[in-house]
């Protein structure tokens, strides 16, 4: 598959026409951002991690009868994905409170909730991603009724995969967030899903193992990054 012209310059991926309209080749970049773009880095072999990894995790989700975006790693830092006409919405579960959650709500971080929560943020950088509910994504027409139903499906299934397979790994799944897309009338998990976009704790210590290294300036992104894939069994050579 040929790559064209840029699609989208994202935060930390780049988007590729290729010469199939159905198909886009992401590229992951070691850009590296927090605060809606406030803060970004370039961190060494973070784009071939996360390559690798969201790779690896859509994989996993396609086993489990997820329906993703994903077709094959094209390179290191290249995937080649279905082309998605991507919902403005990104979905949010969380096994333990973190993150806005806490600042919000007052909640102390590492409070177990249970059942686990659920919440829709609009795609919005300028306006830092406000958190919206499903009346206001019906009122302004952002997605349908059976597309939030089926977000929401799809959302706490991954979580029963996800959360399991890092438990097995020796790791808590804190909280994650997806984007869906439509193709060809179905909707689709799209994006990616590594440590940049979900929260992990080592089961034993707590220490953080996710992008909250850089938030917080805690220094080994990339390393942590690395130990997850690791204790996966993913491959980064
Ligand atoms: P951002 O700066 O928007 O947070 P990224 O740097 O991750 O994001 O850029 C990736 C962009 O590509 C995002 O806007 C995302 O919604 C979009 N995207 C992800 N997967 C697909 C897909 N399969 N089809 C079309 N667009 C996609
Ligand atoms: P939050 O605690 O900042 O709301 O984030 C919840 C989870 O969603 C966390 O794992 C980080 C992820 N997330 C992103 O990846 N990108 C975003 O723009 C937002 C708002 C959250
Ligand atoms: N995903 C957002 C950003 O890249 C927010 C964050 O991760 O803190 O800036």
């Amino acid at each position: 598959m040929e790559k064209k012209a840029e699609l989208c310059r994202g935060k930390a991926k780049s988007v590729y026409f290729t010469d199939d309209d159905d198909y886009l080749i992401i590229e992951f970049r070691n850009d590296t951002s927090a605060f809606d773009g406030e803060k970004i880095e370039q961190l060494d072999r973070k784009g071939m991690v996360n390559n690798k990894f969201t790779a690896f995790i859509m994989d996993k989700l396609e086993d489990a009868g997820v329906k993703t975006h994903h077709v094959k790693l094209l390179s290191d830092e290249e995937a080649l994905v279905r082309k998605l006409d991507m919902l403005p919405i990104e979905c949010v579960v969380r096994n333990i409170a973190a993150g806005s959650l806490c600042k919000r709500l007052g909640v102390e971080e590492g409070v177990d909730l249970n059942p686990p929560t659920f919440e829709f943020f609009l795609k919005n950088d300028a306006l830092h991603d406000p958190m919206i509910n499903e009346y206001h994504i019906r009122s302004f027409g952002w997605a349908t009724d059976e597309d939030i139903k089926e977000m929401k499906k799809l959302t706490f299934q991954v979580n029963d995969v996800l959360k399991k397979m890092f438990a097995d790994a020796g790791m808590l799944l804190v909280d994650y967030k997806l984007e869906f897309g439509r193709f060809k009338g179905e909707l689709l998990l799209g994006d990616e899903f590594s440590p940049d976009g979900c929260r992990l704790w080592d089961v034993e210590t707590r220490e953080k193992l996710d992008k909250d290294r850089f938030r917080q300036g805690l220094g080994g992104v990339v390393e942590a990054y690395e130990e997850v894939g690791k204790r996966l069994g993913i491959s980064f050579d």
